[in-house]
């Protein structure tokens, strides 16, 4: 089997990251018969600047040739001043629209190896394990119209939430779905208390929801989701949103985690697969070495189960010495020396994986202070 796939590096911190779930992906080509053909092109800023747009053609052209995509981060402070439609998210967005993939799965797990670098107290995040549905193609982001009218003192500027009871049913399907093979329970969230399109949203997941008899659904306007989310994480299961509510929702989500460099995400529902961190660029630490690469990691192992159609394909995280991986492992913003070997021995110390591809697990040996600190991560099972 082989798997054409587009990898779009971006900015910031988006090329040191991809570069080693590329590096994981080889690996497991090597072991599981498996294929990837790799082409990589420009996005975002750096597209800006070779090509004078976000979305070069080609870009566009390679993505949509390909079977899946896979992209590190876009975004970079010299753009901030340009026009939404300029700046290097538009490409992303742009992206997004023409792969047509309208449901991105976020998921959010406590790994008890780095609980402790959660904000929260170990026993409230211990045990967080969400998946956060979000739709990605509807409401703000996308709606029209759009734009700034008047300029100085009368300048105003306006978007438009819009959602079709089609788009919410099918990205709530994909919920009710997931929810089956999980604990069983989807939280909707909304702000049906105020907002129209949030009303629709809800009766139409509750018609959705009639389907799934075994699947427990609750509605939580989105202010008392913020709330629970960072009180009690373990209520939680499918949690299913709209698209500036899943974005934000999502990144509290994955600090409960540990880390906002830990959370991986695979866009499924069109034509190509797409795989993205969750994370941005990152600037302040781009090209150090020290940036986090568990999302993008976690991206390619989305891609294998959902594109590559690879049983399993999860990434879980476990390490021999507790005690190490509690005070180095999550530090993904913070310049340890740690964390730098960290990133280095995921990407060169290859040798150091040959005795776990028979326990098909990729593992990294992680030097911590005098101990040697294994971290594994469960790629898949290798079967088809
Ligand atoms: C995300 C990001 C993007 C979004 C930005 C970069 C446009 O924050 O994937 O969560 O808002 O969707
Ligand atoms: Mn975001």
């Amino acid at each position: 089997m082989k798997l054409k796939v587009t990898v779009l590096p971006g900015d910031g911190i988006g090329p040191e990251v991809t570069a080693q779930a590329v590096r994981v992906l080889e690996t497991v080509a090597g072991i599981s018969g498996y294929s990837f053909e790799f082409t990589e092109h420009v996005v975002g800023g750096a597209a800006i600047r070779e090509f004078g747009s976000p979305l070069p053609r080609p870009t566009l052209d390679a993505c949509l040739a390909s079977d899946a995509v896979l992209l590190g981060a876009v975004g970079s402070p010299e753009y901030d001043q340009l026009p939404p439609h300029q700046r290097p998210e538009a490409g992303l967005l742009l992206l997004r629209r023409a792969l047509g993939g309208y449901a991105n799965l976020r998921p959010a797990i406590s790994y008890s190896a780095i609980a402790a670098c959660s904000p929260l107290r170990t026993e409230v995040g211990r045990g967080t394990d969400i998946l956060i549905v979000r739709e990605l193609l509807g409401g703000l982001y996308f709606g029209e119209p759009r734009g700034f009218s008047g300029s100085d003192a009368t300048a105003s500027a306006f978007n438009t939430m819009r959602y079709s009871v089609e788009e919410i049913e099918r990205v709530a399907k994909v919920a009710f779905e997931a929810a089956r093979k999980r604990r069983s329970k989807v939280t909707s969230v909304d702000k049906a208390n105020v907002l129209e399109t949030s009303q629709l949203w809800r009766q139409t997941v509750t018609r959705i929801g009639a389907n799934y008899p075994d699947v427990l659904l609750e509605h939580l306007y989105v202010d008392a989701c913020a709330m629970h989310l960072i009180t009690s994480p373990r209520r939680f299961d499918v949690v299913l949103t709209e698209n500036l509510f899943g974005d934000i929702l999502s990144d509290e989500a994955a600090v409960i985690t540990g880390s906002l460099g830990m959370l991986g995400s695979g866009t499924i529902g069109g034509e190509v697969g797409f795989y993205e961190p969750v994370h941005g660029s990152a600037p302040d630490i781009a090209g150090q070495g020290i940036a986090n690469p568990f999302g993008a990691i976690a991206s390619a192992a989305m891609m294998l189960r959902h594109s590559a159609k690879l049983r399993a394909g999860s990434v879980r995280y476990r390490t021999g010495h507790r005690t190490c991986a509690r005070s180095r492992l999550s530090h993904t913003r913070h310049r340890t020396r740690h964390w730098r070997l960290c990133c280095q021995h995921l990407g060169d110390r290859r040798t150091g994986f040959g005795s776990s591809y028979r326990d098909r697990r990729y593992a990294a040996r992680v030097p911590c202070g005098v101990k040697l600190c294994t971290l594994y991560l469960d790629l898949c099972t290798l079967s088809p």
